[in-house]
């Protein structure tokens, strides 16, 4: 049987192995969801045997790794990561908590919305922009002044002369990451696979006029030194030339939390930038300090996070369907797996030439999506298998067996049979429904 200790050494390696594709080589194999949850076992494994942790623990520590190819710059506060609340139960413990350790009532919360990028500490002096810098561990991250000057919504110079640190998300929205990923088909180069990991690798080109054709994007949350409030610190941070986020809201009442929290979550396709859930913020500045920060997060905020809408799986098998037109589409069959609830069997893998652009085999462990489609789709391959196997789209109809035809300039092949049974049955359900 296994014991405690083997477990969380095996924990250790496999979220070691995890840190270094995500932030090394922004090559991430899970979704960050699942990624979570190794973390909080091994979490949960370590609190319970508090004598077997040791400093060396993926959980001593604040955050991601330094590349090593752009000098380093330590930041004189450091910047922490987040908890996470991953139900409305855990918001609420949450709040319970932040509540008994202030001794009020009630609080003033500030709820924004959470960027989906990363975040990265801008340093202005007399009011210019001195140094851009990446999160890195937390402690100290890798200057990408450069790379940071060439984003057109952060200012090189304040409308005060003012010598502050800023910090904020960078993000790419929807649209670019979309181009970007048809660029990198076109290269042969493997897709990102979300904004996030599009604008880590954007923000860490080496080349300056490479980044600058990707259009990064940047919304400010922190001003340091702060002032009374988050509320207060958002309005300073506007009037000093940053773009900051519209959708956020200012309340005592843990049921406008969550009803802002159903809104975003049901209304996120409809920005133009992704967000992964929301950020809660004890707004005064005085009660944040009294409540403090661990190692690793303050005490004083919580990310709500919206649902999984990525997980990995193994495509087990590619079955060939004959719609009612008589176009054949490839479909996904998965090993099944959990997305934010739902059990996913199927996704859509829309016609061959995605099946080339994937560059997916039987076989392959895949990073599949549920977004704003009711069909899910496979994103990625995140490790091909060694005995993969070639996918062929069929020459001939999988359901009548006569011959398809794949038009010049189609993607798609059809079987033009007019007695084909699955195109009869299709049109029938079509007519009837
Ligand atoms: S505040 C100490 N506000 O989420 C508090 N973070 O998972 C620091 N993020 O590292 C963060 N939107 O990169 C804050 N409105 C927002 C945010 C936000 C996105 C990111 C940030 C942070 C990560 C934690």
């Amino acid at each position: 049987m296994e014991t405690p200790g083997t477990r969380i050494e095996e924990l250790r390696d496999e979220i070691r192995g995890h840190e270094y594709r995500y932030f090394v080589q922004n090559e991430p194999t899970v979704s960050d969801y699942e990624f979570d949850q190794i973390v909080r076992e091994l979490q949960r494994l370590e609190q319970a045997h508090p004598e077997l942790i040791t400093p060396d623990s993926p959980t001593q520590r604040v955050g991601e790794q330094v590349s090593g190819s752009f000098p380093s710059h330590t930041f004189r506060q450091p910047m922490l990561s987040l908890d996470n609340a991953y139900s409305f139960e855990e918001l609420k413990d949450w709040d319970r908590r932040v509540r008994e350790r202030v001794s009020r009532d009630e609080i003033d919360y500030i709820v924004e919305l959470k960027i989906d990028g990363l975040s990265v500490n801008l340093v202005y002096h007399d009011g210019r922009l001195e140094t851009g810098v990446t999160r890195g561990d937390g402690h100290s991250g890798e200057i990408v002044t450069a790379n940071v000057r060439t984003i057109r919504t952060i200012p090189l110079r304040l409308r005060e002369p003012v010598s502050i640190e800023v910090r904020g998300e960078v993000f790419l929205g929807r649209d670019t990451f979309l181009r970007l990923n048809e660029e990198r088909d076109s290269a042969e180069l493997p897709r990102f696979a979300n904004p996030r990991n599009a604008a880590a690798g954007s923000l860490r080109q080496v080349d300056p006029a490479l980044v600058a054709e990707r259009p990064l994007d940047f919304f400010a949350y922190t001003i340091l030194p702060r002032g009374r409030s988050q509320a207060e610190d958002l309005e300073r941070l506007s009037g000093l030339g940053f773009k900051i986020n519209p959708n956020c809201v200012r309340t005592r009442s843990l049921d406008a939390v969550i009803a802002f929290y159903e809104r975003w979550e049901s209304e996120r396709e409809e920005l133009d930038y992704e967000i992964d859930g929301l950020v809660v913020k004890v707004d005064a500045t005085s009660l944040q300090e009294k409540l403090g920060a661990t190692t690793k997060a303050p005490r004083w905020a919580i990310a709500a996070k919206f649902p999984a809408r990525q997980a990995t799986t193994r495509l087990v098998d590619i079955r060939v369907q004959v719609g009612r037109t008589g176009a054949l589409t490839p479909v996904a069959e998965l090993e099944a797996v959990e997305v934010g609830g739902v059990t996913i069997r199927n996704a859509s893998l829309h016609n061959e030439d995605e099946i080339e652009r994937l560059g997916v085999s039987i076989g392959d462990r895949v990073l599949i999506e549920r977004g704003g489609d009711v069909i899910p789709k496979v994103v990625k391959v995140v490790s091909p298998a060694p005995d993969r196997r070639t996918f062929k789209m069929p020459e001939t109809c999988p359901v009548c067996r006569s011959r398809v035809f794949r038009e010049e300039g189609e993607v798609l092949r059809r079987c033009l049979s007019q007695t084909c049974p699955a195109k009869v049955k299709e049109a029938f359900l079509h007519w009837a429904s």
